[in-house]
């Protein structure tokens, strides 16, 4: 098949773009605002998106309030810090909890139970029962150009300044044990994917 996305003439039942490009990791962004309160959402348009220095990314799109801005944006551009804390098979319920749409002054973390812990270089919290956190510094947004104004996606970019791991997940050889991490990846529609030994597999590059 093909059809033009800006046409939506996909005669599908559902847009198939994001069961197309995946898995897709997932984000835990929390945040904090002005007040000091305490913000937690899921976003698998995420992504790394270079090495050096180590900069991440994630998209937003409309959110409900006055500004149509999703809390975790409107943090961010405020505050200037996020954790991305990697969601994985143990958290997935709690993940999953987080993208309720609530009010600012509600602290997801609290309503999803799970535990926050300081950060060491930033203000936004991190989430104890992550096994990876990604402290990082807030860079710039992109505005996506867009077709109107439902479809309105904002992506954020920042610098990863600070990078923890839970200790049981290093080998013995130094490498990260990610069959362990049990990292979650969305598909399309409300599927995910996990990594574990059995669907991990590695492939030497050519010389
Ligand atoms: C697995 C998953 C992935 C999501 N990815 C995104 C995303 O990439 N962009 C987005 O705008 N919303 C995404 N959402 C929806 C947000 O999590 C949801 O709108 C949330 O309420 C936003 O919270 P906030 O206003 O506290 O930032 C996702 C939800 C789930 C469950």
């Amino acid at each position: 098949m093909f059809y033009e996305p800006k046409k939506k003439n996909h005669g599908l039942s559902k847009n198939p773009f994001n069961s197309l490009i995946v898995p897709r990791p997932i984000g835990w962004i929390s945040s904090v605002d002005g007040k000091g309160v305490f913000n937690l959402a899921p976003y698998s348009f995420f992504n790394a998106v270079c090495y050096r220095p180590p900069t991440v990314m994630f998209s937003s799109g409309v959110g409900s309030g006055d500004d149509k801005m999703k809390d975790s944006l409107r943090n961010i551009e405020e505050i200037g810090e996020f954790v991305c804390n990697l969601a994985n098979w143990e958290t997935r319920k709690q993940m999953n909890q987080s993208s309720a749409s609530v009010s600012p002054e509600i602290d997801e973390i609290d309503l999803s139970n799970l535990t926050t812990i300081a950060s060491e270089i930033i203000n936004a919290p991190r989430i104890a029962e992550a096994p990876v956190h990604l402290e990082c510094r807030y860079l710039k947004s992109i505005d996506i150009p867009t077709w109107s104004d439902t479809d309105v996606y904002t992506m954020i970019l920042g610098e990863v300044v600070g990078i923890h791991i839970r200790d049981d997940l290093i080998t013995e050889t130094g490498l990260v044990d990610v069959a362990k991490m049990l990292p979650i990846g969305r598909m399309g529609y409300n599927d995910y994917t996990r990594v574990d030994a059995n669907s991990l597999f590695t492939m030497d590059r050519p010389k």
